[in-house]
C-alpha cells in the first residue's frame, strides 16, 4: 500500500469527513490543536485521500499522544502502525518519554501500543463517560 506521511495542515481539514474515522473529536478541537505550538500533527494519505492522522503534544520533556485514528474502511492495513512510528521518531527528538490515555475496552489501540513497547504504568478511573477506566500507556527513551 502507497501511503505517504506528511504534517496535517489546517487547510486538510477540509478534506476531512470526521464521521468516517471515530466519534471523538470535532473539527474545533483539532482546528485548535494544530494552531497550537506545542503540538505537532502526521497525516496518511494515499495519492490525495486522507486515510490516517496523529498528533502529539509537547509537555516540558514529555510527548504526549493525543490522538491517533485511522479510516473506518481502511484499518488492519498497518496505517495505525505507521503513524505511531512516526510519532515515535519525532518524539525521540526532544523527549524523555511518549505517553497516553487509552480505553481499558479499546484493544486494538492496546495491542497496537503494545507491539511498540508501551507499558501500562497507571490507571485513571472512569476516565471515559464516567465509566470506563482509562490505562496510561507509556514508552521511556534510553
Ligand atoms: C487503533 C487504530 C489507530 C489502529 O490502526 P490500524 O491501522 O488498524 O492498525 P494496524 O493495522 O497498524 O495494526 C496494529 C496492530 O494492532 C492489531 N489490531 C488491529 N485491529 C485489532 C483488533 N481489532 N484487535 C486486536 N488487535 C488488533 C493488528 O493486528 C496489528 O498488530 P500486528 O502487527 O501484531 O498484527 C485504529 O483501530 C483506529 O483508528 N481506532 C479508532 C481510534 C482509536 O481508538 N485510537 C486510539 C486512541 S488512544
Amino acid at each position: 500500500m502507497d501511503i505517504l506521511l506528511s504534517t496535517l495542515h489546517l487547510e486538510d481539514l477540509e478534506n476531512i469527513n470526521l464521521a468516517d474515522f471515530d466519534d471523538f473529536w470535532t473539527k474545533s478541537i483539532l482546528e485548535n490543536e494544530l494552531s497550537s505550538p506545542t503540538s505537532t500533527y502526521l497525516v496518511a494519505k494515499q495519492k490525495d485521500e486522507i486515510l490516517g492522522f496523529a498528533g502529539l503534544k509537547f509537555l516540558l520533556d514529555e510527548a504526549h499522544i493525543t490522538n491517533i485514528v485511522v479510516r473506518k474502511d481502511k484499518r488492519n492495513l498497518k496505517i495505525g502502525s505507521a503513524l505511531l512510528e512516526a510519532l515515535i521518531n519525532k518524539a525521540k527528538e526532544n523527549s524523555t518519554l511518549i505517553t497516553l490515555e487509552v480505553n481499558e475496552q479499546n484493544s486494538p489501540a492496546i495491542h497496537l501500543y503494545q507491539k511498540y513497547n508501551f507499558q501500562i504504568v497507571g490507571t485513571r478511573k472512569k476516565y471515559y463517560n464516567n465509566k470506563f477506566d482509562a490505562y496510561i500507556m507509556t514508552k521511556y527513551f534510553n
